[in-house]
């Protein structure tokens, strides 16, 4: 239960995570906000179905697991995840009227995600003991392997310059980078705590293929969901051709890294800070409208105090 080499030496000198509360208005963004585009449009619209069960699913295992941790920086850190992931879900959630102002009901597929997170990767009538605690570890290396996909996401979203080049929603790309961000600034915390309170290099191999089989599936059906429920398309379809076609244009990740990022993450010296770039994360949380507005409300609150 010792805290990891690599955790001191990535944690030592950075400040503690805090979470950025921010607020977007959708009021100007159109149905599809990448112009021109509804597949890449819709594709990235699958964050705001995903993330909000997700991310309040990933709060609740954690919640369950502070308790295990022996480390005071990882306990922090642990807490500040909380927070950041509860503000991220949040925020996703509130893009779903705007959705459905616009024609696009997401409930149908919104009741499969919470189904998936809520009962089958909820908590299960086990008795304490050994059984109780294998599922929560089971969990916990889950959302590592998670975490490892939303760090490349976020990754790739800060240096998508082609969705700017393309006229892409600027609230939009506010709310994708601010997340973004933070995942590459969390990036660590997920692993650390999987290292730290198990380890097992099986458990890791088994729970990725757990992930990556359960967000190919939803993430290919809910792209799918949105494409055929758009109001504005006569045929609306989502193939693994239109992906491929959009990593190749560099409106959506690219293919190639999505498959060389696989081996990275089941390496036995893999650790999340070789991933993504701190420095990167922090400059844009420093210049993002909503991350700017939120330290703004902050300030204004404590000086009205
Ligand atoms: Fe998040
Ligand atoms: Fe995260």
């Amino acid at each position: 239960m010792a805290p990891t080499r690599q955790y001191i030496d990535a944690m030592s000198n950075t400040p503690p995570l805090k979470a950025r509360k921010v607020s977007f208005s959708w009021d100007g963004t159109p149905l599809h906000w990448v112009p021109g585009d509804p597949f890449t449009t819709h594709t990235i619209n699958v964050l705001h179905m995903l993330l909000p069960a997700g991310e309040r699913w990933f709060v609740h295992v954690y919640k369950q697991v502070l308790p295990l941790i022996r480390d005071e920086r990882l306990r922090a850190d642990v807490i500040g995840f909380i927070g950041q992931e509860a503000m991220h879900s949040q925020a996703h959630d509130e893009v779903l009227p705007h959705l459905r102002e616009q024609g696009l009901d997401p409930t149908p597929y919104t009741a499969q995600v919470d189904w998936f997170f809520e009962k089958l990767l909820g908590d299960r009538t086990l008795p304490p003991g050994r059984a109780r605690r294998w599922w929560l570890l089971e969990r916990v290396a889950i959302i590592a392997a998670i975490e490892h996909y939303t760090a490349f996401l976020g990754n790739w979203v800060l240096n998508a310059e082609e969705l700017d080049r393309r006229g892409a929603d600027p609230t939009m790309l506010d709310l994708l980078r601010w997340h973004g961000a933070e995942e590459v600034e969390h990036r660590s915390v997920a692993f650390d705590l999987f290292m730290h309170v198990d380890g097992s290099y099986r458990r890791r191999v088994r729970t990725w293929a757990t992930a990556f089989t359960a967000l190919v599936f939803l993430w290919q059906r809910g792209a799918r969901f949105f494409m055929e429920n758009d109001p504005t398309l006569t045929d609306g379809k989502a193939s693994f051709k239109q992906f491929y076609a959009g990593g190749r244009r560099g409106t959506l990740p690219a293919t190639g890294d999505m498959l060389r990022s696989i081996p990275r993450y089941l390496s036995r010296d893999y650790h999340p800070s070789q991933e993504g770039c701190t420095e990167q994360a922090v400059a844009y949380l420093a210049s993002s409208p909503a991350a700017i507005a939120a330290v703004a409300a902050v300030a204004s609150e404590k000086g009205a105090a």
